[in-house]
C-alpha cells in the first residue's frame, strides 16, 4: 500500500501510530529525528514522510525543506500539537494534522481520498442531519468556516431534523436505563439466591452424619463439619490450614498417600482406615475419597468423607468369636498334624529302642532323637500357648535401642546372622517407651529371623533395622529390612494367619508372625508392612512412646 518513513522524537507517539497505519497495510519504518530521516530518504526508496513538527535538533519544517532539495517528489505529512497552519503555508506538503491525530483524516490523506475538513462525529448523526455537511467550531484553519447553508428552508430543515434526534436520543438514554435496572435488579436476585444456595449447601454438609473433610491437593484441610469437629476433638479453625495426617495415626500415612493417589488417578477411592482423634485415641473409620474439579477437570481438592465404626467392629468382633470357634476346627487337624509328625519319630525310635534294647550305644541314639522330637512339640505348643492365652506383660521404662541390640547380640551368639550384612540406621535421642522387654525381644527376634531366612538365596543380604520418632505423632518407630525374596501381594494378607507358611517343614510353622501381631498390639502398638517381591521386605513396629503405651491387655 506504501511505504512511510515516520520521524517523530516522542516514543510513544511513534509507536501507536507506528502501529495504527501497520494495521491499515502499511510498511512503516521510524527514526527519532531529522539527519537519521535524511540519510535512510538517501538509502531507500519511501512514499511518505509523515513527521513531527516540533523536534529537537531539525525541526520539522527543516526537514521537508532538506528533504525537497534532493526529493522534489516525496509526499510529507507534518503533525504538530501546537504549531498554527500559518507558519506552515508556503510548504508544499499534502497534508497537516493535529495532535491528537484524526486518524481517519490521515488514511484518507494517504489513500489520497479527498479529505472533508469536518467528519461527521458519528455515522448516525448523519441520518439525522439528512447528510448536510457543517463545518466544526474548532480553531483549525480549515475548520473554522461557519455553517453556511444555502438557504433559509434548508436551515430550518436542519433545525428540526436535529430536534428530532434530540428527542430520540432522550428517548433511547431512557430505554436504557429502564434496562440497565431491569438488568441489575436481576442480578441482585440471582446473588440472593447464590447465597441462599450457598447457606443451604453449608447447612447441609453441616447436618450430615458423615464427617465431612476437604483438603486442597497438597492435603491441606479447607474445610472441617460439626460431625468431625465431634469426632476428631478438634474445632475447625485448630485443623484449618494443618496437614489432613493429623487425623491418622502414623502407620496409616503410607495408605493415605496411596489414598491420595489413588483419588488423583481414579477420583475417589472407598474403603477402611483408621483415624486419631485430637486425644491419641485410634478409631477405624470408614472412608471415601472423591475429587472436585475445576471446568477443566483437573482435580482442585479432595472432599473426604468418613464415619467412626467403632461400634460396627465391636459387633464384627462378636461375630469373630463364633468364626473364632469354627477357625479352631479348621486350625485343629493343622495342629494334630504339627504333632502327629514328631510323634511318629518319637514312636518309631521307642520302638526301635525296644527292639535293640541289648545295643547300649543305638538305644542311646533313639532315645536322643526321640527327644529332639519332644522338643519340638514342646516349642509348638508353648507357640500355640502364645496365640492362644498371651502371657501377661511386664512393662517396663525401655530403651527401645537396648531392645533391638540385645536382639542382635543374641542373634548373633546364636549363629542366626553370621552370613548377613547387618546396618544400624538408628535414630539418637529417642524418648523411651514402656513395654515387656523379653516379648519385644521375641519380636524383633522373629523378625530378624525371617529376614535372615527371606535372603537365604539372595546376592546381597543386607538388614537394615533402622528406628524413627516424630515427636508430634507419639509413636516410636522400628523398621527391619531386608534384601531378600519379598512377599508376592496374594500372601500379604494371609501371613498374620496363624500356620501360615510358605517354609519347608522343620524351617516354620506360621506362628512366627500371629505371636508378634499379638504382642505388639497388646502394646497399643501396630505391625505394618510393605514388599517389593524379589526385592526385599519392610515390616515396620509402631510402639508408642511413654504414657500412652500399654498396661496389661
Ligand atoms: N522378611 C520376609 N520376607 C519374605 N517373606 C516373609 C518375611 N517374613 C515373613 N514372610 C512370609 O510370611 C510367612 C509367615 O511367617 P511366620 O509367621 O514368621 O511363619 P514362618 O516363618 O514359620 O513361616 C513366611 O512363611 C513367609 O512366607
Ligand atoms: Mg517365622
Amino acid at each position: 500500500m506504501g511505504k512511510i518513513l515516520l520521524v517523530d522524537d516522542d516514543q510513544s507517539a511513534r509507536v501507536t501510530l507506528s502501529i495504527a497505519l501497520k494495521s491499515e497495510g502499511f510498511s512503516v519504518e521510524i527514526v527519532d529525528g531529522g539527519e537519521e530521516a535524511l540519510q535512510r530518504i538517501d538509502q531507500g526508496a519511501y512514499d511518505w514522510v509523515i513527521s513531527d513538527v516540533n523536534m529537537p535538533g531539525m525541526n520539522g519544517m527543516e526537514l521537508v525543506q532538506r528533504i525537497q532539495a534532493v526529493r522534489p517528489d516525496m509526499q510529507i505529512i507534518l503533525i504538530s500539537a501546537y504549531r498554527s497552519r500559518d507558519e506552515l503555508k508556503d510548504l508544499k506538503i499534502c497534508g497537516f494534522l493535529e495532535k491528537p491525530i484524526d486518524i481517519q483524516k490521515l488514511y484518507r490523506i494517504l489513500r489520497h481520498e479527498p479529505v472533508p475538513s469536518v467528519e461527521p462525529f458519528a455515522p448516525w448523526i448523519n441520518r439525522f442531519t439528512g447528510g448536510l455537511t457543517t463545518k466544526s467550531r474548532t480553531r483549525d484553519p480549515d475548520r473554522s468556516e461557519v455553517i453556511q447553508f444555502k438557504d433559509a428552508l434548508a436551515r430550518q430543515e436542519f433545525e428540526k431534523r436535529t430536534f428530532n434526534f434530540y428527542e430520540l436520543l432522550e428517548k433511547k438514554v431512557e430505554e436504557r436505563t429502564r434496562e440497565l435496572l431491569e438488568k441489575q435488579r436481576n442480578l441482585e436476585d440471582a446473588y440472593f439466591e447464590l447465597r441462599k444456595t450457598k447457606r443451604y449447601l453449608e447447612n447441609l454438609i453441616d447436618a450430615s452424619p458423615e464427617c465431612v473433610i476437604s483438603t486442597d491437593v497438597e492435603k491441606g484441610i479447607l474445610s472441617f463439619n460439626t460431625m468431625a469437629e465431634k469426632t476428631f476433638g478438634y474445632t475447625r479453625d485448630e485443623v484449618f490450614g494443618n496437614p489432613i495426617s493429623i487425623l491418622r495415626p502414623r502407620w496409616v500415612e503410607k495408605k493415605n498417600e496411596e489414598i491420595y493417589e489413588m483419588t488423583f488417578r481414579e477420583g475417589r477411592w472407598n474403603g477402611e482406615s483408621e483415624g486419631m482423634r485430637k486425644n491419641g485415641e485410634v478409631f477405624p473409620m470408614s472412608l471415601f475419597t472423591s475429587g472436585v474439579l475445576d471446568e477443566e477437570g483437573k482435580i482442585i481438592a479432595v472432599l473426604d468423607m468418613s464415619r467412626d465404626i467403632t461400634e460396627e467392629k465391636k459387633m464384627e468382633q462378636q461375630l469373630l468369636y463364633a468364626e473364632k470357634l469354627s477357625v479352631l476346627g479348621q486350625l485343629a487337624p493343622k495342629i494334630a498334624h504339627e504333632i502327629n509328625n514328631p510323634l511318629h519319630v518319637i514312636s518309631a525310635n521307642l520302638q526301635f529302642a525296644q527292639m535293640v534294647q541289648d545295643d547300649r550305644e543305638k538305644v542311646k541314639t533313639c532315645l536322643e532323637k526321640g527327644l529332639q522330637e519332644v522338643g519340638r512339640i514342646e516349642h509348638l505348643t508353648r507357640q500355640l500357648m502364645d496365640v492362644a492365652r498371651p502371657t501377661e506383660l511386664n512393662i517396663c521404662e525401655l530403651s527401645i535401642e537396648d531392645v533391638l541390640e540385645n536382639t542382635l547380640l543374641f542373634l548373633k551368639d546364636v549363629g542366626e546372622i553370621k552370613r548377613l550384612e547387618v546396618r544400624r540406621n538408628f535414630t539418637r535421642g529417642l524418648p523411651r517407651i514402656s513395654g515387656d522387654q523379653s516379648q519385644l525381644e521375641q519380636v524383633f527376634r522373629n523378625l530378624i529371623i525371617n529376614a535372615s531366612q527371606a535372603m537365604e538365596g539372595s546376592s546381597s543380604r543386607i538388614l537394615t533395622v533402622s528406628t524413627r520418632f516424630l515427636p508430634d505423632l507419639r509413636y516410636v518407630e522400628v523398621t527391619v529390612s531386608d534384601t531378600g525374596c519379598g512377599i508376592p501381594k496374594e500372601n500379604l494378607e494371609k501371613i498374620f494367619e496363624p500356620f501360615f507358611t510358605t517354609k519347608e517343614k522343620g524351617k516354620g510353622n506360621g506362628l512366627g508372625l500371629p505371636i508378634i501381631k499379638g504382642i505388639v498390639e497388646r502394646h497399643k502398638g501396630r505391625i505394618e508392612v510393605t514388599s517389593r517381591p524379589g526385592e526385599g521386605t519392610d515390616f515396620t513396629v509402631f510402639l508408642p512412646t511413654g504414657a500412652q503405651a500399654a498396661g496389661g491387655h
